[in-house]
């Protein structure tokens, strides 16, 4: 087997610690080279394990990983074209930030001027200029987290492994360091490689993203398409938030499918595959109005509101169909007012296009 243009090759691997944690389940995953690439998913579903593995500090119990076409069975860390941040940042604090960045190449023996070249350069990939001489607890945590940046990137690793690089920082710092990210990965063209358990942040700086639950991955894409296609119902439950309908009946029709929703009656999907459990569709997509919505084509179905929750630019509107159909429905405060957009109990048309409805299997 190999593994085409990917530059790292997940193939069927699976990783057991003792003879109950199954840590990794056969898991096959193409990266491709250049891509900004992210694994996502909740605490403990086994993607601080992969990206080890990756990197070689855990070995495979089955299942062969290849790097840039190579087998990696076998090679040992300090060998492999990669590079790992982890989580808790590790930058020396006796050391400044210049020796910091430069002590990996100092060990292998590098030339003084090649040393101080590339020092220069990967500081000023993460915008460190005039800190070289500072310690490490003279920095904010955003500039240490460059430091340890810095200090893998001087390798020039094809592949930059990131393990929760930003958990630390605060949520602000965090979202300003996503952008950087993405920035510093345009410009140096390597693959990034980013674990990370927060969907948001993946979405925001991932080309594409595998989403994991317990030791499997569930679903490989784009964020948008992740989004706005998932695959399965724990993948459109875990990445936003989604209104899932079972479907009580199906019927082919015109090449798609034609479903029954209860209280929502009949919607017909036209992409649909042969097997539907469910139908999702998001609260952004649904129009909350006090009448009856006229156009023929739309979802429609009478609520009443049971909650409604503020959150500046947006309200979060809760509601109940008579025969018990819990929805959710999102509003963006786009105009400036101090009406409410709903009020607990008042009855509402909600609606929403067919296209905008997602079919689930299970
Ligand atoms: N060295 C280890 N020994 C035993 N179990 C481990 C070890 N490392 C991870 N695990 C277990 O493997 C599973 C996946 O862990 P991990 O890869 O760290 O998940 P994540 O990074 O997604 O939070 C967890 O159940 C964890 O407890
Ligand atoms: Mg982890």
């Amino acid at each position: 087997m190999n593994g085409g243009d990917a530059i790292i090759s997940i193939q069927e691997v699976t990783k057991r610690f003792g003879p109950t944690v199954v840590a990794v389940d056969n898991v096959s995953l193409d990266i491709r080279a250049g891509e900004f690439f992210a694994l996502l998913g909740p605490s403990g579903c086994g993607k601080t394990t992969l990206l080890r593995m990756i990197a070689g500090f855990e070995t495979p119990s089955d299942g062969t990983i290849l790097i840039d076409g190579e087998d990696m069975f076998n090679v040992e860390p300090n060998r492999r074209p990669v590079n790992m941040v982890f989580q808790s940042y590790a930058v020396f604090p006796h050391m400044t930030v210049a020796q910091n960045i430069a002590y990996g190449l100092k060990v292998v023996g590098t030339q003084r001027a090649e040393i101080d070249t590339r020092v220069a350069e990967a500081i000023a990939l993460v915008q460190l200029e005039g800190l070289e001489d500072r310690k490490p607890d003279k920095l904010s945590g955003g500039q240490r987290q460059r430091v340890a940046l810095a200090r893998a990137l001087v390798k020039k690793p094809k592949v930059l492994l990131l393990d929760e690089p930003l958990s630390a920082l605060d949520a602000k710092l965090r979202e300003a360091m996503q952008i950087e990210l993405v920035n510093l990965q345009h410009s140096v063209g390597i693959t990034f490689v980013i674990v990370t358990h927060d969907q948001h942040e993946a979405l925001s700086v991932a080309d594409r993203i595998a989403v994991m639950g317990t030791g499997h991955v569930l679903q490989v894409a784009p964020p948008m398409e992740l989004y706005e296609y998932p695959s399965s119902t724990v993948v459109a439950d875990f990445i936003g938030q989604v209104n899932l309908f079972p479907v009580e009946g199906a019927e082919a029709r015109d090449g798609g499918l034609a479903v029954r929703v209860g209280e929502l009656g009949e919607i017909a999907l036209s992409g649909a595959k042969e097997r539907v459990t469910h139908v999702a569709v998001r609260p952004e997509k649904i129009r909350v109005a006090p009448g009856e919505p006229q156009d023929p084509g739309l979802v429609k179905v009478r609520a009443k509101v049971l909650n409604v929750s503020y959150s500046g630019d947006q309200s979060h509107v809760f509601l109940e169909t008579p025969g018990g159909l819990g929805v959710s429905a999102r509003v963006q405060n786009s105009d400036r007012s101090l009406a409410a957009v709903a009020r607990e109990n008042d009855e509402l048309w909600l609606s929403w296009r067919p296209e905008d409805v997602q079919p689930l299997a299970d």
